[in-house]
Parts: C-alpha cells; structure tokens; sequence
C-alpha cells in the first residue's frame, strides 16, 4: 500500500509501504526526522504523535488506554490524532494521508 507522509512544514511525499509494518517506522524509514519516535514503538513516548485522514480512521484499530493517555498529553490533539507505532500497515490503508503532528 502506499502511504502520503506529511511534514509539519507542509512538504509532502508519497511512500510505499510494507505490510506489517508500522506507520511510524515507515515514515521514520521515509527519511522524515521531524518524527522523533523516541521509544522506538513502545507506546511510551508519544513522539510519533500523527493526524490520520479521518476517512480511515475506521480501518486502524481502536485507540488503547495507554494511547488516549499519552495522546492527552500533547497540546496539538485533535479528533484525527493516533500514535503512528499503533497503526499497523494493512492493504485497507492504501492512500491515506498522515500528517506528522507539530512536536510539543
Ligand atoms: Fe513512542 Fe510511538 S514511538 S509512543
């Protein structure tokens, strides 16, 4: 599948994607470094903090406990917010947009 990786900067780029991976590491493996993913996927740092289009935001899974925690900590939530090492790469997200979320 392929995924469109925004940048805070507004600087776009369309990547394939491998399935079972995770978002975050495909945009990390983009070469985009504005998304720090400090604890490697752990969904312990919240630095892969992300804006999915929300017209698939019914194919990802549901947000977790410790998600929703974390992402409550940032300042730039909104309703399309998800952390990118939650969403695994699947076929039912071909072409969504991900907008990498300001840094706190
Ligand atoms: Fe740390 Fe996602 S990389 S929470």
């Amino acid at each position: 599948p392929k995924l469109v990786i925004v940048n805070s900067a507004g600087e776009e780029k369309e990547v394939e994607a491998q399935t079972g991976r995770t978002v975050m590491e495909v945009i990390r493996d983009a070469g985009f470094d504005d998304l720090l993913a400090l604890c490697g996927g752990c969904c312990s740092c919240a630095t892969c903090h992300v804006h999915i289009d929300p017209a698939f935001a019914d194919k990802l899974p549901a947000i977790s406990a410790d998600e929703d925690d974390l992402l409550d900590s940032s300042d730039h939530r909104d309703g399309n917010s998800r952390l990118s090492c939650q969403l695994p790469v699947t076929d039912a997200i071909d072409g969504m947009r991900v907008t990498i979320a300001e840094a706190d």
